[in-house]
């Protein structure tokens, strides 16, 4: 056999995410022969289920995948559901007699995967009980992986990560940020480090500007008790947005090893600027709050959200980079629930040239500075904003976009994030998680934010849903001469 050996205990299986992205997940990876004969699933959650209702559970959440009943079966075969209190030492019990059948029934060598998909306060009890029960093997691999969110602040995140550590060590820890197992955050470093037009152009002589807008229509859906207690600085910033930042500002790695890549990440986030002055906060970020519009309600009338709530939907920011490629360019950051569009993409825009040769009076077009865009999502691909000289006679400019867009066919073949990133773990790659020095210098950049608007709650900006934004975040690029960049 080829394919790879592990158990996998999935904490939460009952739950949203093991439902929507790992199931699935599993199953893609099944079906491309990575794990086949030689694994077995442990779903555990408070609820009483029979292995059977579980199998039907799976069996729902992954119908659109299934091509063939036989091997429909053989998939689910693999999983086996217990009934579990995670703070119980009993259940640890049970669940490592289950682990050690299973081991020998699949023949999985001790190999572990620990996945902790469940409300975060039970993180730290979680690894200390494997730890303690035994369930932590000699001879094999184990893998702790665990979601967002890693601690609410620098503090709790601290006390999480040193409860960990007496159990796992950092290597064995695999932190979850979906961002990074998407195609074009992979392919920031694709495209910076082999295009020497790029490379050669990425520092602040020549770019203008950065714009990463993350952009969502859909409001808090039925998570309000999770959202109104996080907001968008934790949900979104703290994360895949200081994530993005960090492939955008690093150095070249020595290789593509995930060590030297997570070493230059660290200090590209150890080079943000910290907004310790309150006003310096509130001069650089805005929050927002969306209020209802015909057809839609409005953030404090969602269901589970406080009346009276002062979580932000929307950030919107300035960051700085105080290092000697970066000085004096801004980095500005968009992020909302309930905007006018699902998109995510990066707007690179470079400095305009410094003369105006060609005419600017009396004419449809004039030169305008080059934008590299990179669309995450939905579109996955490049553009590039250029001027060139429009057809026939005389010297007018015309703009020009380029665009390389990967086609429908090649995006839906594409592997999902969360695929790509149980393989990783699978295969012990960690590049695309995030290590603990970077969630502690994320934290420490949005603490200082964070502690300002506790402070100052009643600067909380209204949009409307179905908008980008307040206008306070538009006003945050005039003030510096800028706009946010829009191509519709
Ligand atoms: C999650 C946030 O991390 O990312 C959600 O908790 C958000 O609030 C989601 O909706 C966005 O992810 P994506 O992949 O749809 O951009």
């Amino acid at each position: 056999d080829t394919d790879i050996r592990a158990l996998f205990t999935i904490f939460g299986a009952t739950g949203d995410l093991a439902n929507r992205k790992l199931y699935p997940s599993l199953f893609r990876l099944y079906k491309k022969g990575y794990i086949k004969n030689n694994f077995a699933v442990i779903g555990t959650a408070r609820r009483q289920w029979s292995n059977d209702y579980f199998h039907e559970v799976i069996t729902k959440s992954i119908q659109n995948l299934v091509e063939d009943e036989t091997e429909l079966h053989e998939f689910i075969s693999h999983f086996y559901y217990i009934s579990h209190n995670v703070t119980d030492a009993d259940n640890y019990i049970e669940l490592k007699k289950l682990s050690e059948q299973l081991d020998e029934k699949y023949a999985i060598k001790q190999n572990r995967i620990f996945y902790l998909a469940m409300a975060p306060q039970f993180f730290g009890i979680i690894g200390d009980m494997l730890s303690s029960n035994h369930l932590i093997t000699d001879e094999g691999f184990n893998r702790l992986i665990i979601e967002k969110p890693f601690g609410h602040d620098l503090e709790s995140a601290t006390k999480l990560n040193n409860q960990l550590t007496k159990s796992f060590s950092e290597d064995q820890i695999y932190r979850i940020d979906h961002y990074l197992g998407k195609e074009m955050i992979q392919n920031i470093s694709a495209v910076r480090f082999s295009n020497m037009i790029f490379e050669s152009l990425w520092n602040n002589k020549y770019i203008d500007n950065v714009q990463i807008t993350l952009a969502e229509t859909v409001g808090v859906e039925d998570r309000g008790d999770y959202y109104d207690k996080t907001g968008a600085l934790r949900d979104m910033v703290q994360n895949h947005i200081l994530q993005t930042v960090a492939l955008l500002v690093m150095e070249p790695p020595l290789s593509l090893n995930g060590n030297d890549i997570r070493n230059e990440k660290i200090k590209a986030l150890r080079s943000l600027h910290l907004y310790k002055d309150s006003n310096d906060v509130l001069n650089n970020f805005v929050r927002g709050q969306y209020v209802a519009n015909e057809e839609m309600l409005g953030y404090t009338e969602e269901p589970k959200v406080n009346p009276d709530s002062h979580t932000e939907t929307f950030v919107a920011g300035k960051i700085l980079v105080d290092n000697f490629r970066w000085a004096g360019v801004p980095f500005y950051i968009r992020t909302g629930k309930r905007m006018s569009q699902k998109d995510t993409y990066i707007h690179v825009q470079f400095k305009h040239v410094s003369m105006e040769l060609f005419p600017t009076e009396g004419v449809e077009d004039v030169a305008e500075p080059n934008i590299l865009t990179i669309h995450i999502s939905p579109l996955e691909g490049f553009s590039l904003r250029m001027n060139a000289k429009r057809v026939g006679q005389g010297t007018e400019i015309q703009n020009i976009r380029m665009h390389s867009i990967f086609d429908e066919q090649a995006v839906a073949n594409s592997p999902e994030a969360y695929e790509r990133l149980l393989l990783d773990c699978l295969n012990g790659d960690p590049t695309n998680f995030t290590h603990w020095q970077e969630v502690e210098q994320s934290w420490r950049f949005i603490d200082y934010i964070r502690e300002t608007w506790d402070r100052n709650g009643w600067k909380l900006f209204d949009y409307e849903a179905g908008s980008m934004g307040p206008k306070e975040s538009f006003e945050l690029l005039e003030r510096d001469g800028f706009e946010w960049i829009s191509f519709d």
